[in-house]
């Protein structure tokens, strides 16, 4: 065993000249031990295997099988560089949200199609976002609870995108179908130098956010007679509470360790940076949820 590599050394196997991809060594890693693979690999790393894939199919398999490493303690943190944005599959198409038409509401089928495929974007971004948290902060002091957390979290966003991936097919499509969003990102972009200005932005104010929303989704799909789908946004509810609170307890605890407060920290960030991030509202958005997510703890 040549013992444990940094995080860039996996994502240098991701040159298009090599046959195999990142996920291809993790599995050999993950199937033949470490000793036949000639490599340890840490979580950092596969965090950053999982963002550099792009088939979603792909990131959802990975994504059990690096969160059963992790929780069987088979791994360790490590270091990574993770990429600045995640690798895509071909379709769909991203369009900015300017070019982004407005969603159709209604009971017609192409409308809650066309609902669930944008849903299934937010959770296949919302997968790549906590691997990155995984991996983008590690130089932080942080326990590993910490990475239990958004691992599981990981693991949760998989299981979202699954469920709606199977809606989409009981409606007879497929995610890649309709363009999507290319802004969901933006976030993680404008939050890549502060870990509590991730925290902030990502669980504590855009899952936050979700939350306020969903209900009345719910409902729709209740109204419209698709309990299946008004079921799927139930269980996506009830998990994204608990990556609010994630969020929100390690704001707290990070601000604890660096004797700030958490208040104006929050405030301070969510004006300083939410406004530059999604344009408007401007102001720290008076949710109930965001108000909630704060204090939780
Ligand atoms: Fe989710
Ligand atoms: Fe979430």
């Amino acid at each position: 065993m040549t013992g444990p590599v940094d995080g860039n050394a996996l994502a240098q196997d991701l040159t298009p000249h090599r046959e195999d991809t990142a996920i291809d060594v993790l599995q050999d890693y993950q199937n033949q031990g470490a000793e036949h693979c000639g490599r340890e690999i840490d979580l950092a790393a596969h965090a950053v295997a999982i963002l550099t894939t792009p088939e979603p199919q792909d990131k959802v398999v990975q994504t059990r099988l690096s969160a059963k490493l992790w929780r069987d303690s088979k791994i360790r943190v490590g270091s990574a560089q993770p990429p600045l944005r995640p690798a895509r599959p071909a379709r769909p198409e991203l369009r900015p949200p300017r070019e982004m038409a407005r969603r159709r509401r209604g009971k017609s089928p192409a409308a809650r199609l066309a609902l669930l495929h944008a849903l299934a974007h937010i959770e296949l971004n919302a997968v790549d976002l906590a691997w990155d948290i995984v991996a983008r902060f590690t130089e932080e002091v942080l326990p590993d609870e910490f990475y239990s957390d958004w691992v599981a979290v990981a693991e949760d966003e998989a299981r979202h995108f699954s469920l709606l991936s199977d809606r989409l097919s009981a409606f007879g499509g497929a995610y890649g179908d309709l363009p999507a969003h290319d802004g969901l990102w933006q976030a993680a972009e404008h939050t890549a130098d502060d870990i509590l200005a991730r925290l902030a932005l990502v669980p504590m104010v855009l899952e936050a956010r979700a939350l306020d929303v969903t209900p009345e989704m719910i409902t729709r799909f209740n109204r419209y007679g698709d309990t299946e789908s008004a079921n799927v946004l139930e269980v996506i509810y009830n998990d994204e509470i608990r990556h609010v609170a994630n969020g929100s307890r390690w704001f707290h605890h990070i601000c604890s360790d660096r004797g700030i407060n958490p208040t104006s920290t929050y405030h301070e960030l969510v004006r300083r940076r939410y406004a530059g991030v999604l344009k408007q509202p401007f102001n720290v958005p008076p949710t109930s949820a965001t108000r909630h997510a704060f204090r939780l703890m």
